[in-house]
């Protein structure tokens, strides 16, 4: 049988985006006889439109079975007053939870051909490649209690920041596994100075590496200078390891080092399932920018890179995936840009569509 993906496109940019991985899952199929059974379904504010919620239940069911789940993005302001409870935001939340989708692995690498594109110099981000892993399923976007409430005359809003010993001990490990696979060097961020559960998180990650990897470099930094040392020398990190919410923050400036949320995937993994591949959903890390939707002006790479992380971490086939990542490469430096990477210098933005035609042709070439 096929290996199966579940597509789930949402909201905004999602769908565009989407369609350009449909095109490349369709060219593997065709012309490497790589194929997967493809299902489509509704995520996010195009669910709430349908089923009155973020997330069916059915949605939910299928993404358990899917051998990996590939999602766009979700949200727009036609949502922002709803509820908490159905926020399109709440289905991405539901699947990460239900998944157990623990450990967050956000890349930022500089594709050579992008690295004047950069906000820093050229030598800071030319060659980078580093790994954000981010905890995913705690923390203080799930902690109790959480609410705005009533205190003597005026209203508290209120979120908890939680973390227990197994959390910590669970994605320091899969940060580990993945050092030991790249440049064997791990740096943990937190605020130690100042949480509870930032000193429990450095006891816990020390403890894991001096027990079970202790050949992996270990360093710990506060959260707020590693947001200045990635800025200032992204290149002394490999792998970074950190909480839900300092690793939402560091991994979006982290994306400003080469150059655009547009080429940023993520792959979002939790324990393995019965064929032993881990749990998995991938998506890029942008959202569902509604200042562009629906005009053919959205990047398709960071969603494209995202399948090609799904071909290296789901489906054992690293090669292709090196054969995906690299005809993006090839396409880049023949000078293909979408508006998001247009330099100060200007020129004329290819589409989303002819982004996708340009890679589909690298592909045919290769
Ligand atoms: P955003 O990532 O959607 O957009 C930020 C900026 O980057 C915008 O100017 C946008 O045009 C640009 N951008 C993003 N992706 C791009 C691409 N592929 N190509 C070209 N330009 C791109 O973040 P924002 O504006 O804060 O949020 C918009 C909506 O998306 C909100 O409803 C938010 O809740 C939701 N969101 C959803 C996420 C998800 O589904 N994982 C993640 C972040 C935000
Ligand atoms: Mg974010």
């Amino acid at each position: 049988a096929n290996p199966t993906l579940l597509i789930l496109a949402g909201d905004g940019i999602g769908p565009e985006v989407m369609d350009q991985v449909v095109r490349i899952i369709d060219w593997y199929g065709d012309k490497r006889d790589l194929a997967f059974d493809v299902e489509h379904d509704l995520v996010g504010g195009a669910a709430y439109d349908k089923h009155g919620t973020p997330l069916h239940d059915d949605t939910m069911a299928k993404a358990l079975e899917a051998d990996a789940v590939l999602l766009g993005a979700v949200g727009g302001p036609k949502y922002d007053d709803l509820d908490f409870s159905v926020k399109p935001e709440r289905g991405l939340l539901r699947l990460r939870k239900e998944m157990d989708l623990f450990s967050n692995l956000r890349p930022a690498q500089c594709f050579d051909a992008l690295a004047d594109f950069s906000s820093l110099k050229k030598e800071l981000v030319a060659g980078l490649d580093i790994m954000i892993v981010r905890e995913l399923t705690s923390g203080v976007y799930f902690g109790e209690p959480r609410g705005i409430f009533e205190e003597g005359n005026e209203r508290v809003g209120i979120n908890t920041q939680r973390y227990t010993e197994s959390e910590i001990d669970r994605v320091a490990r899969s940060a580990f596994e993945l050092a030991r696979r790249r440049g064997n060097k791990v740096c943990s961020m937190e605020k130690a100075n100042v949480m509870e559960s930032g000193i429990l998180w450095r006891e816990v990650v020390q403890k894991v590496h001096d027990e079970d990897y202790p050949d992996v470099e270990l360093s710990h930094m506060y959260a707020d200078n590693g947001a200045m040392q990635l800025v200032r020398s992204p290149k002394q990190f490999d792998v970074i390891v950190t909480d839900n919410l300092f690793g939402d923050i560091l991994s979006d400036c982290a994306a400003m080092l080469t150059g655009s949320l547009g080429m940023l995937p993520s792959a979002s993994l939790g324990a393995p399932n019965a064929n032993g591949h881990p749990k998995a959903m991938y998506e890029p890390v942008h959202g569902s920018a509604p200042d562009i939707a629906g005009q053919g002006k959205a990047n398709p790479i960071a969603c494209i890179l995202s399948f090609a992380m799904a071909l290296r971490y789901s489906f054992d086939q690293g090669d292709e995936a090196t054969r995906l990542e690299s005809a993006i490469e090839k396409v880049l430096a023949d000078g293909a840009r979408t508006a998001d990477l247009m330099g100060p210098e200007g020129g004329t933005p290819i589409s989303t569509t002819q982004m996708g035609d340009a890679i589909l042709e690298a592909l045919d070439a290769s």
